[in-house]
């Protein structure tokens, strides 16, 4: 696709990634059932593809959120545009994301969430940019480390495009530098 500056990571590397991340949860989560929490849109493709190696019993739930503030700058107040449709309480919950940047979301999701009562809450998720972080995360489940670039598919967006691209690329600059 002429949008493609680099691939960063390819299909085959994820999924092979993602197929060891189920193993390691399911073997954390033996005997429990487990609550998928998916952050939408970016987490979709990840849900999807990491739940099918999750050999314990398992249930989705959705939620959306958008933050106030401008697009490019996190501003960690966050409005929650659709919530989970069941109740957490007593049960054992792994919030599936797509990637991590400044942490400010996931802060307030996980302040949210464990007001709820869960039995445990934990963070699976596909890609961590920690050079960004503003607030310290307790991520459990990490696919990979990434560099702190601007990552377009894979569920990760570009002016809500590409997220269905099955690998994950930097696009060229000349299709965001007039934004
Ligand atoms: P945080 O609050 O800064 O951690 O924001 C995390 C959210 O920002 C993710 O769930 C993505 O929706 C979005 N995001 C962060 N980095 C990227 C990127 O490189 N490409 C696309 N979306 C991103």
């Amino acid at each position: 696709m002429d949008i493609v500056e680099r691939i960063i990571l390819s299909e085959e590397q994820i999924q092979e990634r993602i197929k060891e991340l189920g193993q390691d949860i399911s073997r954390d989560y033996e005997g429990k059932s487990i609550t998928l929490i998916c952050i939408l849109k970016g987490g979709l493709m990840f849900l999807c593809d990491l739940s099918k190696h999750l050999t314990p019993l398992v249930e989705y739930d959705f939620m959306s959120v958008s933050s106030y503030g401008d697009a490019t700058e996190s501003s960690g107040v966050v409005r929650i545009t659709k919530d989970l449709e069941e109740s957490i309480e007593g049960k054992h919950v792994l919030i599936v994301e797509d990637i991590i940047d400044t942490g400010l979301t996931l802060n307030y999701l996980l302040k949210n969430l464990h007001s709820r009562n869960p039995a445990s809450l934990e963070i699976c998720t596909l890609l961590n940019k920690p050079a960004n972080r503003k607030v310290e995360i307790p991520v459990k489940y990490v696919g990979f480390e990434v560099p702190n670039a601007f990552l377009v598919g894979y569920g990760l967006d570009f002016k809500q495009l590409y997220r269905n691209i099955p690998y994950i690329f930097t696009p060229k600059p000349e299709y965001y530098e007039n934004d």
